[in-house]
């Protein structure tokens, strides 16, 4: 097995366990996706409809009510779309696939709809060629990621205490724009907007973490156990960062619609 198919498995087995877990951890999720979705005009009704990186499906549910059509539901991880066919069986089809590999005939969709999926891809190009491929001419790709600059102070933090790289690494948005602009779409917006959370301890960031399944994947990871003293000297790096509201945990979040040209 190669190291990237070795990382989707990862990827789709951490979320897949964080099913049962994941909508009670989920409040900034929900924000970011809702702001991508009233990023598309009210009197928009695209027919064929995909929901990709699902999840859970509570955007399924919402494209679906929205739209008043079946909205496909497309995940990497088979324990999140179970879980996602078990909680809204009028809902669907679940597919269990890749954005960098659609099983989707081309030309097919009207609407690609993805939020918090595509930076868990390791070539963001190919999704956005894939979702290219299958959609209609005048389809619509909106989707949202996240930034350089995301979870910077988790990422500092361990920095200061063993250099290896703990958090996921996010594209800069200059690259970012400069796929977008070469992804072969007639159009595109993309929009960045800045959410800071923040936490009484750092306990209440990583369990959030962990409950989603937003575990770091990148190579440089550290292996085994975090010990306890690495942990108090996380905590103790992470403290320099305390403000008078807590916490903080900074988020760059990309909201971008692009839409394909007519044939
Ligand atoms: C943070 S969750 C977001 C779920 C949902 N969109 C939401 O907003 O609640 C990310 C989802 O993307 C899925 N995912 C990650 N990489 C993927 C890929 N290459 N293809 C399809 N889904 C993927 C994960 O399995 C996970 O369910």
């Amino acid at each position: 097995m190669t190291e990237q198919a070795i990382d989707k498995r990862r990827i789709a087995e951490s979320f897949g366990r964080a099913a049962t877990t994941y909508d009670q951890a989920a409040a900034f999720q929900r924000t970011v996706g809702g702001n991508l979705l009233a990023r598309l005009s009210a009197d928009y009704c695209p027919v064929a409809i995909a929901d990709l990186g699902c999840g859970t499906g509570y955007f399924t549910r919402a494209l679906h009510r929205h739209y008043g059509r079946p909205v496909m539901g497309i995940d990497l991880a088979e324990g999140m779309l179970q879980f996602a066919r078990d909680a809204s069986p009028d809902c669907g089809p679940w597919v269990t696939a890749d954005a960098e590999a659609l099983p989707l005939r081309a030309g097919s969709q009207d609407l690609i709809f993805s939020s918090l999926a595509l930076q868990w891809c390791a070539h963001l190009q190919r999704a956005l060629n894939e979702a290219y491929r299958t959609l209609r001419p005048g389809g619509c790709l909106a989707f949202n990621t996240l930034v350089e600059g995301s979870l910077d102070e988790l990422r500092q933090a361990w920095q200061q205490v063993d250099g290896f790289v703990h958090v996921n690494r996010f594209m800069s948005e200059t690259a970012l724009r400069e796929l977008l602009a070469d992804a072969g779409f007639a159009q595109y917006r993309c929009e960045i907007e800045q959410h800071l959370l923040h936490y009484g301890q750092l306990s209440e960031l990583t369990r959030e973490l962990k409950a989603l399944g937003a575990h770091n994947v990148n190579p440089g990871r550290p292996g085994g156990l975090t010990g306890r003293a690495r942990l108090r000297a996380l905590t103790e790096a992470y403290e320099h960062f305390r403000d008078n509201k807590g916490l903080p945990a900074t988020y760059q979040v990309a909201q971008i619609l692009l839409i394909k040209g007519p044939a």
